[in-house]
Protein backbone atom coordinates (compact mmCIF):
# COMPACT_ATOMS: atom_id res chain seq x y z
CA UNK A 1 0.00 0.00 0.00
CA UNK A 2 1.80 3.59 -0.62
CA UNK A 3 2.37 5.53 1.97
CA UNK A 4 0.72 8.58 1.11
CA UNK A 5 -2.42 6.78 -0.04
CA UNK A 6 -5.88 8.46 1.25
CA UNK A 7 -8.04 6.47 3.19
CA UNK A 8 -11.40 7.46 2.54
CA UNK A 9 -14.96 6.85 4.11
CA UNK A 10 -18.26 7.28 2.90
CA UNK A 11 -21.57 7.18 4.23
CA UNK A 12 -24.51 6.87 2.06
CA UNK A 13 -27.76 5.06 2.42
CA UNK A 14 -28.62 5.10 -0.96
CA UNK A 15 -26.84 1.86 -2.43
CA UNK A 16 -26.49 2.53 -6.27
CA UNK A 17 -24.62 6.20 -5.24
CA UNK A 18 -22.46 5.52 -2.90
CA UNK A 19 -20.85 2.38 -4.46
CA UNK A 20 -20.50 4.20 -7.95
CA UNK A 21 -18.91 7.01 -6.19
CA UNK A 22 -16.59 4.74 -4.22
CA UNK A 23 -15.83 2.96 -6.93
CA UNK A 24 -14.87 6.43 -9.27
CA UNK A 25 -12.94 7.39 -6.71
CA UNK A 26 -11.04 4.01 -6.23
CA UNK A 27 -10.28 4.52 -9.42
CA UNK A 28 -8.50 7.93 -8.87
CA UNK A 29 -6.00 6.37 -6.33
CA UNK A 30 -8.32 6.68 -2.93
CA UNK A 31 -8.50 3.79 -0.28
CA UNK A 32 -12.40 3.64 -0.21
CA UNK A 33 -14.39 2.39 2.71
CA UNK A 34 -18.26 2.29 2.43
CA UNK A 35 -21.14 2.59 5.46
CA UNK A 36 -24.35 2.92 4.90
CA UNK A 37 -25.71 3.93 7.91
CA UNK A 38 -24.79 6.16 11.12
CA UNK A 39 -23.65 3.45 12.88
CA UNK A 40 -21.77 1.29 10.31
CA UNK A 41 -19.99 4.52 10.04
CA UNK A 42 -19.21 5.14 14.13
CA UNK A 43 -18.19 1.62 14.33
CA UNK A 44 -15.88 1.83 11.22
CA UNK A 45 -14.46 4.76 12.80
CA UNK A 46 -13.60 3.63 16.07
CA UNK A 47 -11.58 0.81 14.22
CA UNK A 48 -9.37 2.98 11.77
CA UNK A 49 -8.04 6.58 11.51
CA UNK A 50 -9.43 7.90 8.11
CA UNK A 51 -8.26 10.97 6.20
CA UNK A 52 -11.22 11.95 4.53
CA UNK A 53 -14.95 11.65 5.40
CA UNK A 54 -17.81 12.35 3.27
CA UNK A 55 -20.84 11.46 4.77
CA UNK A 56 -24.23 12.46 3.54
CA UNK A 57 -25.96 14.74 6.42
CA UNK A 58 -29.28 12.59 6.14
CA UNK A 59 -28.60 9.05 7.13
CA UNK A 60 -31.00 6.54 9.11
CA UNK A 61 -30.07 5.71 12.52
CA UNK A 62 -27.24 8.70 13.88
CA UNK A 63 -27.30 11.27 11.26
CA UNK A 64 -24.33 13.07 9.42
CA UNK A 65 -23.45 15.07 12.02
CA UNK A 66 -23.61 13.19 14.78
CA UNK A 67 -20.78 11.09 12.40
CA UNK A 68 -18.88 14.03 11.47
CA UNK A 69 -18.58 15.20 15.51
CA UNK A 70 -17.46 11.86 16.59
CA UNK A 71 -14.88 11.81 13.80
CA UNK A 72 -13.42 15.27 14.85
CA UNK A 73 -13.14 14.56 17.75
CA UNK A 74 -11.03 11.20 17.94
CA UNK A 75 -9.56 12.77 14.35
CA UNK A 76 -8.84 16.12 14.79
CA UNK A 77 -7.34 16.42 11.48
CA UNK A 78 -9.69 14.13 9.49
CA UNK A 79 -11.20 16.03 6.64
CA UNK A 80 -15.30 16.70 6.84
CA UNK A 81 -17.09 16.94 3.67
CA UNK A 82 -20.97 16.67 4.07
CA UNK A 83 -23.70 15.87 1.13
CA UNK A 84 -26.66 17.66 2.14
CA UNK A 85 -30.21 16.69 0.21
CA UNK A 86 -31.09 19.14 -2.70
CA UNK A 87 -31.73 22.55 -2.30
CA UNK A 88 -31.03 22.84 1.17
CA UNK A 89 -27.61 24.21 2.65
CA UNK A 90 -28.92 24.41 6.95
CA UNK A 91 -27.16 21.37 8.21
CA UNK A 92 -23.86 22.25 5.76
CA UNK A 93 -23.34 25.36 7.87
CA UNK A 94 -23.99 23.87 11.02
CA UNK A 95 -21.44 20.90 10.37
CA UNK A 96 -19.04 23.79 8.70
CA UNK A 97 -19.62 24.89 12.16
CA UNK A 98 -18.29 21.71 13.55
CA UNK A 99 -15.41 21.64 11.36
CA UNK A 100 -16.34 20.31 7.76
CA UNK A 101 -14.01 21.45 5.28
CA UNK A 102 -16.45 21.99 3.15
CA UNK A 103 -20.01 20.34 1.78
CA UNK A 104 -21.58 19.83 -1.36
CA UNK A 105 -25.34 19.31 -2.75
CA UNK A 106 -27.24 16.73 -3.91
CA UNK A 107 -27.10 15.25 -6.82
CA UNK A 108 -23.48 15.08 -6.60
CA UNK A 109 -21.94 15.42 -9.85
CA UNK A 110 -18.64 13.25 -9.52
CA UNK A 111 -16.18 15.92 -11.10
CA UNK A 112 -17.22 18.45 -8.13
CA UNK A 113 -16.28 15.90 -5.15
CA UNK A 114 -13.35 14.93 -6.96
CA UNK A 115 -12.04 18.75 -7.13
CA UNK A 116 -13.26 20.04 -3.59
CA UNK A 117 -11.44 17.06 -2.68
CA UNK A 118 -8.05 17.64 -4.13
CA UNK A 119 -8.93 21.10 -2.85
CA UNK A 120 -9.25 20.35 1.36
CA UNK A 121 -6.31 17.90 0.93
CA UNK A 122 -3.83 20.08 -0.73
CA UNK A 123 -5.09 22.46 2.84
CA UNK A 124 -4.25 20.28 4.71
CA UNK A 125 -1.12 19.64 3.60
CA UNK A 126 -0.42 23.00 3.04
CA UNK A 127 -1.59 23.27 6.94
CA UNK A 128 1.03 20.87 7.98
CA UNK A 129 3.53 22.18 6.16
CA UNK A 130 3.07 25.70 8.01
CA UNK A 131 3.34 24.19 11.27
CA UNK A 132 6.60 22.62 10.27
CA UNK A 133 7.48 25.62 8.66
CA UNK A 134 7.00 27.66 12.05
CA UNK A 135 8.61 24.45 14.15
CA UNK A 136 11.76 25.20 12.11
CA UNK A 137 12.05 28.76 12.45
CA UNK A 138 11.71 28.01 16.17
CA UNK A 139 14.22 26.05 16.20
CA UNK A 140 16.19 28.42 14.44
CA UNK A 141 14.99 31.19 16.85
CA UNK A 142 17.20 29.87 19.69
CA UNK A 143 19.72 32.91 20.15
CA UNK A 144 20.28 33.63 16.80
CA UNK A 145 18.10 36.86 17.12
CA UNK A 146 20.07 38.12 20.24
CA UNK A 147 23.19 39.77 18.76
CA UNK A 148 26.00 40.11 20.99
CA UNK A 149 29.57 39.84 20.47
CA UNK A 150 31.37 41.49 23.79
CA UNK A 151 32.16 39.41 26.35
CA UNK A 152 28.73 40.61 28.37
CA UNK A 153 26.66 39.27 25.79
CA UNK A 154 28.75 36.38 25.71
CA UNK A 155 27.92 35.64 29.31
CA UNK A 156 24.52 36.35 28.59
CA UNK A 157 24.09 34.24 26.45
CA UNK A 158 25.49 31.42 28.53
CA UNK A 159 23.71 32.45 31.47
CA UNK A 160 20.29 32.13 29.13
CA UNK A 161 21.63 28.35 28.57
CA UNK A 162 21.36 27.26 31.68
CA UNK A 163 18.69 28.91 32.63
CA UNK A 164 16.16 29.09 29.63
CA UNK A 165 15.44 24.98 30.36
CA UNK A 166 14.42 25.68 33.81
CA UNK A 167 11.69 26.90 35.64
CA UNK A 168 13.01 29.50 37.88
CA UNK A 169 11.76 33.21 37.42
CA UNK A 170 12.91 35.25 36.15
CA UNK A 171 13.77 39.40 36.63
CA UNK A 172 14.86 41.51 33.90
CA UNK A 173 16.42 44.80 34.08
CA UNK A 174 17.80 47.47 31.63
CA UNK A 175 17.41 50.37 30.20
CA UNK A 176 14.90 51.35 28.06
CA UNK A 177 15.47 49.18 24.49
CA UNK A 178 18.28 46.88 25.99
CA UNK A 179 16.42 44.06 24.65
CA UNK A 180 13.93 43.10 27.97
CA UNK A 181 11.35 41.36 25.46
CA UNK A 182 13.61 39.95 23.25
CA UNK A 183 15.35 37.89 25.73
CA UNK A 184 12.20 36.95 27.76
CA UNK A 185 10.73 35.79 24.22
CA UNK A 186 14.19 33.85 23.96
CA UNK A 187 13.31 31.93 27.21
CA UNK A 188 10.58 30.68 26.70
CA UNK A 189 11.75 29.37 23.07
CA UNK A 190 14.23 27.21 24.61
CA UNK A 191 12.63 26.02 27.36
CA UNK A 192 10.20 23.24 27.22
CA UNK A 193 7.16 25.42 27.77
CA UNK A 194 7.59 26.65 24.39
CA UNK A 195 4.59 24.24 22.48
CA UNK A 196 2.60 26.60 24.51
CA UNK A 197 1.83 30.30 25.18
CA UNK A 198 3.71 33.30 25.66
CA UNK A 199 1.57 35.49 27.20
CA UNK A 200 2.57 39.31 27.53
CA UNK A 201 1.28 42.03 29.76
CA UNK A 202 2.81 45.06 29.48
CA UNK A 203 1.65 46.87 33.22
CA UNK A 204 2.37 50.17 32.39
CA UNK A 205 0.03 50.22 29.66
CA UNK A 206 -3.18 49.25 31.56
CA UNK A 207 -5.05 51.16 34.35
CA UNK A 208 -4.60 49.83 37.34
CA UNK A 209 -8.79 48.97 37.86
CA UNK A 210 -8.13 47.01 34.64
CA UNK A 211 -4.87 45.41 35.34
CA UNK A 212 -6.17 43.01 38.25
CA UNK A 213 -8.76 41.74 35.42
CA UNK A 214 -6.20 41.59 32.98
CA UNK A 215 -4.42 39.01 34.90
CA UNK A 216 -6.30 37.25 36.90
CA UNK A 217 -9.46 37.41 34.61
CA UNK A 218 -13.11 37.52 35.85
CA UNK A 219 -16.55 35.86 35.94
CA UNK A 220 -19.34 36.87 34.20
CA UNK A 221 -21.02 39.85 35.60
CA UNK A 222 -18.31 40.64 38.09
CA UNK A 223 -18.58 44.20 36.97
CA UNK A 224 -20.48 46.20 34.85
CA UNK A 225 -18.84 45.41 31.28
CA UNK A 226 -18.43 41.81 32.71
CA UNK A 227 -20.61 40.75 30.18
CA UNK A 228 -18.99 37.08 29.94
CA UNK A 229 -16.57 35.04 31.94
CA UNK A 230 -12.69 35.42 30.77
CA UNK A 231 -9.49 34.08 31.55
CA UNK A 232 -6.46 36.60 32.48
CA UNK A 233 -3.16 36.40 31.26
CA UNK A 234 -2.04 34.41 33.95
CA UNK A 235 -4.89 31.34 33.04
CA UNK A 236 -3.96 32.10 29.24
CA UNK A 237 -0.23 31.07 30.28
CA UNK A 238 -0.89 28.10 31.93
CA UNK A 239 1.91 25.51 31.08
CA UNK A 240 3.56 28.74 28.93
CA UNK A 241 5.51 31.60 30.17
CA UNK A 242 3.98 34.85 31.25
CA UNK A 243 6.29 37.87 30.57
CA UNK A 244 5.32 40.60 32.92
CA UNK A 245 6.12 43.98 31.94
CA UNK A 246 7.26 46.94 33.88
CA UNK A 247 5.96 45.43 37.18
CA UNK A 248 7.18 48.91 39.11
CA UNK A 249 3.93 50.20 37.64
CA UNK A 250 1.57 47.38 39.76
CA UNK A 251 -0.49 48.36 42.92
CA UNK A 252 0.50 47.23 46.21
CA UNK A 253 -2.56 45.34 46.69
CA UNK A 254 -2.12 43.96 43.26
CA UNK A 255 1.22 42.85 44.26
CA UNK A 256 0.00 41.13 46.97
CA UNK A 257 -2.81 39.42 45.13
CA UNK A 258 -0.30 38.03 42.48
CA UNK A 259 2.22 37.01 45.31
CA UNK A 260 0.08 35.03 46.97
CA UNK A 261 -1.02 33.64 42.90
CA UNK A 262 2.79 32.62 42.78
CA UNK A 263 3.02 30.80 46.57
CA UNK A 264 0.04 28.74 46.22
CA UNK A 265 -0.03 28.31 41.84
CA UNK A 266 -3.97 28.77 41.95
CA UNK A 267 -6.36 31.44 41.54
CA UNK A 268 -9.93 32.84 41.46
CA UNK A 269 -10.99 35.07 38.37
CA UNK A 270 -12.67 38.29 40.19
CA UNK A 271 -16.23 37.55 40.86
CA UNK A 272 -15.47 33.65 41.11
CA UNK A 273 -15.68 31.07 44.02
CA UNK A 274 -13.55 28.65 42.08
CA UNK A 275 -9.87 27.82 42.28
CA UNK A 276 -8.15 27.28 39.39
CA UNK A 277 -4.67 25.42 39.02
CA UNK A 278 -1.96 27.41 37.07
CA UNK A 279 1.53 26.01 35.95
CA UNK A 280 2.73 29.60 34.83
CA UNK A 281 6.52 30.46 34.27
CA UNK A 282 6.97 34.52 34.66
CA UNK A 283 9.44 36.31 33.52
CA UNK A 284 9.46 39.80 34.49
CA UNK A 285 11.52 43.09 33.42
CA UNK A 286 11.60 46.77 34.38
CA UNK A 287 13.66 49.12 33.42
CA UNK A 288 13.70 50.83 36.49
CA UNK A 289 15.58 49.65 39.90
CA UNK A 290 13.51 47.47 41.53
CA UNK A 291 15.75 47.34 44.74
CA UNK A 292 15.04 50.98 44.80
CA UNK A 293 11.63 50.78 44.90
CA UNK A 294 12.26 48.05 47.58
CA UNK A 295 14.30 50.33 49.73
CA UNK A 296 11.39 53.66 49.08
CA UNK A 297 8.69 50.57 50.17
CA UNK A 298 6.89 51.46 46.74
CA UNK A 299 7.07 47.30 45.96
CA UNK A 300 6.84 44.70 48.22
CA UNK A 301 9.81 43.17 49.93
CA UNK A 302 8.44 39.86 49.53
CA UNK A 303 6.88 39.99 46.02
CA UNK A 304 10.71 41.46 45.04
CA UNK A 305 12.04 38.29 46.37
CA UNK A 306 10.18 36.13 44.81
CA UNK A 307 10.58 37.55 41.23
CA UNK A 308 14.41 38.26 41.85
CA UNK A 309 15.34 34.45 41.62
CA UNK A 310 17.15 34.90 38.76
CA UNK A 311 18.29 38.18 38.06
CA UNK A 312 19.12 38.71 34.24
CA UNK A 313 20.58 42.71 33.80
CA UNK A 314 21.32 43.80 30.13
CA UNK A 315 23.78 46.23 29.54
CA UNK A 316 23.17 49.60 27.64
CA UNK A 317 24.15 49.54 24.38
CA UNK A 318 26.66 52.53 25.20
CA UNK A 319 28.48 49.72 27.92
CA UNK A 320 29.26 47.84 24.98
CA UNK A 321 29.90 49.59 21.84
CA UNK A 322 31.69 46.69 20.27
CA UNK A 323 28.47 45.41 19.25
CA UNK A 324 27.01 48.07 17.66
CA UNK A 325 28.86 47.13 14.71
CA UNK A 326 27.43 43.95 14.30
CA UNK A 327 23.85 44.61 15.52
CA UNK A 328 23.87 47.21 12.35
CA UNK A 329 24.98 44.60 10.14
CA UNK A 330 22.18 42.73 11.32
CA UNK A 331 19.40 45.33 11.46
CA UNK A 332 20.69 46.33 7.28
CA UNK A 333 20.40 42.34 6.72
CA UNK A 334 17.15 42.38 8.01
CA UNK A 335 15.62 44.99 6.37
CA UNK A 336 17.06 44.92 3.18
CA UNK A 337 15.44 41.58 2.94
CA UNK A 338 12.28 42.93 4.24
CA UNK A 339 12.14 45.49 1.38
CA UNK A 340 9.64 45.20 -1.56
CA UNK A 341 11.91 44.09 -4.11
CA UNK A 342 14.63 42.69 -1.26
CA UNK A 343 17.61 44.68 -2.02
CA UNK A 344 21.21 43.37 -1.26
CA UNK A 345 22.37 44.23 1.91
CA UNK A 346 23.99 47.76 1.87
CA UNK A 347 27.49 48.26 3.93
CA UNK A 348 28.41 50.74 6.26
CA UNK A 349 31.11 52.67 5.49
CA UNK A 350 33.99 52.49 8.34
CA UNK A 351 33.95 56.08 8.82
CA UNK A 352 29.90 55.97 9.89
CA UNK A 353 30.78 52.53 11.78
CA UNK A 354 33.32 54.51 14.15
CA UNK A 355 30.19 57.45 14.75
CA UNK A 356 27.61 54.73 15.57
CA UNK A 357 30.28 53.25 17.99
CA UNK A 358 30.88 57.00 19.01
CA UNK A 359 27.47 58.15 19.84
CA UNK A 360 25.92 57.12 23.79
CA UNK A 361 22.39 55.58 22.39
CA UNK A 362 20.06 56.73 25.19
CA UNK A 363 17.20 54.35 23.80
CA UNK A 364 19.88 51.94 23.28
CA UNK A 365 19.36 48.76 20.75
CA UNK A 366 15.65 50.09 19.91
CA UNK A 367 16.71 53.51 18.35
CA UNK A 368 20.35 51.97 16.82
CA UNK A 369 17.38 49.98 14.87
CA UNK A 370 15.21 52.54 14.11
CA UNK A 371 18.15 54.19 12.87
CA UNK A 372 19.14 51.74 10.37
CA UNK A 373 16.05 51.21 9.03
CA UNK A 374 15.04 55.37 8.43
CA UNK A 375 19.13 55.17 6.67
CA UNK A 376 18.13 52.08 4.38
CA UNK A 377 15.26 54.22 3.25
CA UNK A 378 17.17 57.49 2.41
CA UNK A 379 19.90 55.76 1.05
CA UNK A 380 17.57 55.16 -1.99
CA UNK A 381 19.76 52.47 -3.80
CA UNK A 382 23.56 53.65 -3.09
CA UNK A 383 25.52 50.49 -1.64
CA UNK A 384 26.84 52.41 1.09
CA UNK A 385 26.29 54.42 4.10
CA UNK A 386 28.27 57.45 5.02
CA UNK A 387 28.96 59.65 7.64
CA UNK A 388 26.64 61.92 6.10
CA UNK A 389 23.65 60.11 5.99
CA UNK A 390 23.59 59.81 9.69
CA UNK A 391 21.87 62.17 11.66
CA UNK A 392 23.11 65.36 13.21
CA UNK A 393 23.64 64.38 16.75
CA UNK A 394 25.51 60.73 15.72
CA UNK A 395 27.66 62.57 13.29
CA UNK A 396 28.76 64.91 15.99
CA UNK A 397 29.51 62.73 18.90
CA UNK A 398 32.61 61.86 19.66
CA UNK A 399 34.34 58.93 21.26
CA UNK A 400 34.83 59.83 25.27
CA UNK A 401 38.68 59.09 24.75
CA UNK A 402 39.21 60.78 22.21
CA UNK A 403 37.21 63.84 23.66
CA UNK A 404 39.86 63.63 26.24
CA UNK A 405 42.46 64.44 24.34
CA UNK A 406 40.92 67.25 21.92
CA UNK A 407 39.33 69.19 24.29
CA UNK A 408 41.61 71.92 25.37
CA UNK A 409 40.47 74.08 28.44
CA UNK A 410 40.44 78.29 27.91
CA UNK A 411 42.20 78.39 31.42
CA UNK A 412 44.76 75.79 31.06
CA UNK A 413 45.07 72.43 32.21
CA UNK A 414 47.03 70.29 35.37
CA UNK A 415 49.18 68.28 32.84
CA UNK A 416 49.91 65.50 35.14
CA UNK A 417 46.36 64.57 36.80
CA UNK A 418 45.06 65.34 33.04
CA UNK A 419 47.10 62.45 31.73
CA UNK A 420 46.45 60.18 34.85
CA UNK A 421 42.95 61.09 34.07
CA UNK A 422 43.09 59.80 30.55
CA UNK A 423 45.27 57.01 31.62
CA UNK A 424 43.14 55.17 33.98
CA UNK A 425 40.18 56.06 31.83
CA UNK A 426 41.39 54.02 28.72
CA UNK A 427 42.88 51.05 30.93
CA UNK A 428 39.41 51.16 32.89
CA UNK A 429 37.85 50.40 29.09
CA UNK A 430 40.02 47.91 28.26
CA UNK A 431 39.66 45.89 31.31
CA UNK A 432 35.88 46.27 31.00
CA UNK A 433 36.32 44.84 27.38
CA UNK A 434 38.34 41.68 28.10
CA UNK A 435 35.89 41.47 31.25
CA UNK A 436 38.69 41.94 34.01
CA UNK A 437 41.24 39.82 32.05
CA UNK A 438 44.31 41.71 32.10
CA UNK A 439 46.48 39.69 29.78
CA UNK A 440 43.34 40.05 27.03
CA UNK A 441 43.39 43.77 28.09
CA UNK A 442 47.45 44.68 27.73
CA UNK A 443 47.03 43.18 24.21
CA UNK A 444 44.26 45.44 23.36
CA UNK A 445 46.15 48.30 24.92
CA UNK A 446 49.55 46.79 22.87
CA UNK A 447 51.23 46.52 26.41
CA UNK A 448 53.18 44.14 28.01
CA UNK A 449 50.89 42.55 31.07
CA UNK A 450 53.50 43.24 33.49
CA UNK A 451 53.52 46.64 31.75
CA UNK A 452 50.09 47.14 32.78
CA UNK A 453 49.95 45.42 36.12
CA UNK A 454 52.58 48.35 36.45
CA UNK A 455 50.24 51.18 35.43
CA UNK A 456 47.43 49.66 37.31
CA UNK A 457 49.29 49.78 40.36
CA UNK A 458 50.59 53.34 39.87
CA UNK A 459 47.32 54.64 38.91
CA UNK A 460 45.85 53.20 42.05
CA UNK A 461 49.08 54.63 44.27
N1 LIG B 1 20.79 41.77 21.29
C1 LIG B 1 19.92 42.12 20.36
N2 LIG B 1 20.03 41.64 19.12
C2 LIG B 1 19.15 41.97 18.16
N3 LIG B 1 18.11 42.79 18.34
C3 LIG B 1 17.93 43.31 19.54
C4 LIG B 1 18.82 43.01 20.63
N4 LIG B 1 18.40 43.67 21.72
C5 LIG B 1 17.30 44.35 21.34
N5 LIG B 1 17.01 44.14 20.05
C6 LIG B 1 15.89 44.76 19.30
O1 LIG B 1 15.68 46.06 19.82
C7 LIG B 1 14.31 46.35 19.98
C8 LIG B 1 14.00 46.64 21.42
O2 LIG B 1 14.09 45.46 22.18
P1 LIG B 1 13.04 45.11 23.33
O3 LIG B 1 11.68 45.52 22.94
O4 LIG B 1 13.25 43.70 23.71
O5 LIG B 1 13.59 46.10 24.45
P2 LIG B 1 13.05 46.39 25.92
O6 LIG B 1 14.21 46.31 26.82
O7 LIG B 1 11.89 45.51 26.20
O8 LIG B 1 12.62 47.91 25.80
P3 LIG B 1 11.54 48.74 26.69
O9 LIG B 1 12.08 48.84 28.08
O10 LIG B 1 11.47 50.06 26.02
O11 LIG B 1 10.27 47.96 26.62
C9 LIG B 1 13.57 45.15 19.46
O12 LIG B 1 13.17 45.39 18.14
C10 LIG B 1 14.56 44.04 19.52
O13 LIG B 1 14.32 43.10 18.53
MG1 LIG C 1 9.89 46.03 26.56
Amino acid sequence: MPENEKHLLIVEDEAALREATAERLADHGYAVTQAENGEQALAKLSEFAFDVLITDLRLPGADGTQVLEAAIERYPKIIGIVVTGYGTVKGAVEAIKIGAADYIQKPIHFDGLLFRLKAALEQQRLKSENVYLRSQLEERYRFEGLVGHSQVMRELFQLLEIVSPTNSTVLITGETGTGKELVARAIHHNSPRRTHRFAALNCSAIPETMLEAELFGHVRGAFTGAVESRPGRLEQAHKGTLFLDEVTTMSSALQAKLLRVLQERELERIGGTRQVKIDVRIVAATNSDLAQHVAEGTFRKDLFYRLNVIPISLPALRDRREDIPFLAQHFLERFSRNLHPPRAPVELSQEATRQLMAYDWPGNVRQLENLVERMLTFSQGRSQIKVADLPPEVRTATNPVVNMQVKFPDDGIDFRRYVHDVEREIIRQALQKSGGNKRQAADLLLLKRTTLIEKIKRLQA
